[in-house]
């Protein structure tokens, strides 16, 4: 997998800062606070630089270069504002700036006591990310030509062990990225649950459920979706248990490792980007990495439907009826709404089998939800108010967008069918909560479950805050979040 820059932490400033080669970043609580320990002409340089209408522009977060700096030999000096009062998204974003300069060599941070250091640092890892597997031309394999940061800051010791869970969050973020950007001639059905079988390595504990057992378990709906593939469809099972006998959270994914849309086929133009319908289950895998990595004091079960949707002789036909493991009959009116009949499934198996605390599912579900709020706010769509509200403050203090849109009975009307319990689609309007409307059905009353719809926000049209162009991994963070403060023994 992608592995995040390797970052140091020192108190242990380099004799020559002039003699430094590649970039040097400085982390300024104010424009003009420039550390003492700056060659003079580049002090100077930096100096004018901050003073500039541009300088003074500068908000929390946001960086200013300045190419050969005289006096020193780095190829540029990185000059980036962040007030002692800056929030955590703030810090991160800082460290972002840099790290989308990060380029290949050895980079310095001064952040001198910014108690935000670690922030900066995850955000610096976090933007720095850099998916080049399949670029022929760049040769990874070179450790030399790797690069790597040195953060130059008061007390290193203090840093030590919140800088190991950042680590942590930022190798759970780029597994999901990783995942998301794979292509589905190698992510397949298969390949997926290989590299979630491997995290037993780092002490989850991982259940592969094949084909014949999920007949045996009665997973019809997840099946049909998947039964024109010549993938095989598999549920995977992840168990972290850091919590005792407490009931665990359960995560629930969707993995549609490629959805053409089926016998309703998609479009052409754009159906290469259906490569990251398996975007929930990735974020599912990339938090129990992080929560495994972190040793969690929490019981963490993340359950992924991983199937391919396939037009095919042997695939699902639009008015077909299938009956879900629960036991109620969908009838198919387009086979491109296949995610909630996987969902429906595994959502009904979670509950089944671990009795769960709660239930958060995360699915690239709906064009719809894109439509309603864009590629900045995932939808959040939850049947208790409070556990509601600790998710949007999880991703709020994290920085993650996310936007609460309603449930309610009134909308079961759209969903019903003249002959099954229900149709899979409620046709345009309100497309994102009918789909929410009809994976409540499969939660049993009083269980407390919340859905994200993230197919604007796993992977966006351009480069975030925090990512480069590409997979987000959105997500990761505010779960984790949400299973720190709400679901760990302190
Ligand atoms: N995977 C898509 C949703 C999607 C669209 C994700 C764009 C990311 C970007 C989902 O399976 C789908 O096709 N949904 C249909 C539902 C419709 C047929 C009711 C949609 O949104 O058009
Ligand atoms: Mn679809
Ligand atoms: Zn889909």
């Amino acid at each position: 997998m992608t592995q995040p820059v390797e970052i140091n932490f020192t108190d242990n400033a380099p004799d020559k800062i002039a003699e430094h080669q590649g970039r040097v970043a400085l982390v300024l609580t104010a424009t003009d606070r420039l550390p003492g320990k700056l060659p003079r002409p580049a002090r100077e340089a930096a100096s004018r630089a901050l003073a500039s209408k541009a300088g003074q522009a500068l908000k929390p977060g946001q960086v200013m270069e300045l190419a050969f700096p005289a006096g020193m030999e780095a190829e540029s000096l990185l000059l980036v504002m962040l007030p002692h009062d800056a929030t955590q998204p703030e810090a991160r974003r800082a460290g972002a700036a840099i790290g989308a300069k990060l380029g290949r060599g050895h980079m310095l941070v001064m952040a001198g006591a910014h108690k935000l250091s670690n922030d900066v640092a995850l955000g610096l890892a976090l933007r720095s990310y850099d998916f080049s597997a399949y670029h022929t031309d760049r040769d990874d394999a070179d450790d030399a030509a790797r690069p790597h940061v040195t953060f130059l800051v008061k007390k290193p010791e203090e840093l030590a062990r919140v800088a190991a869970d950042a680590a942590a969050l930022a190798e759970g973020v780029f597994f999901t990225r990783d995942l998301v950007n794979e292509p589905a001639n190698v992510l397949t059905t298969t390949d997926f649950a290989d590299r979630l079988h491997a995290m037993e390595e780092i002490g989850l504990e991982v259940e592969v459920l094949e084909e014949d057992e999920l007949q045996a378990l009665g997973m019809r709906a997840l099946l049909a979706v998947g039964q024109g593939s010549e993938s095989p469809s598999k549920v995977v099972v992840m168990r972290w248990n850091g919590g005792g006998d407490e009931a665990p959270l359960a995560l629930v994914g969707k993995g549609v490792v490629f959805d053409t849309g089926g016998i309703s086929i998609k479009p052409a133009a754009g159906m290469e980007d259906m490569t990251m319908d398996m975007g929930g289950a990735g974020v599912v895998a990339g938090v129990m990495r992080t929560l495994a990595l972190r040793r969690a004091k929490a019981n963490v079960v993340g359950l992924v439907g991983l199937v391919e949707n396939m037009p095919d002789g042997k695939a699902q036909r639009p008015g077909d009826i299938v009956k879900s493991m629960k036991g109620d009959t969908i009838e198919v009116i387009n086979t491109d709404a296949e995610g909630r009949m996987v969902l429906a499934d595994v959502l009904w198996y979670a509950q089944e089998r671990f009795e769960p605390k709660a239930i958060v599912d995360l699915a690239t579900l709906t064009g719809a939800v894109i439509i309603a709020l864009g590629h900045d706010n995932a939808g959040v769509f939850c049947n208790d108010d409070a556990f509601a509200d600790q998710i949007l403050s999880a991703a709020k203090s994290e920085g993650e967008g996310a936007w609460r849109l309603p449930l309610g009975p009134s909308y079961d009307g759209l969903i019903k069918s003249r002959l099954a319990d229900m149709k899979n689609t409620g046709g345009r309007p309100a497309g994102s909560i009918t789909a929410a409307q009809f994976l409540q059905r499969f939660i049993k009353p009083g269980q407390p479950w919340a859905h994200l719809d993230i197919a604007g926000v796993a992977l966006p049209p351009s480069a975030t805050d925090l990512a480069p162009k590409g997979a987000t991994g959105w997500g990761v963070m505010t779960l984790d979040r949400l299973v720190r403060d709400q679901f760990e023994s302190k």
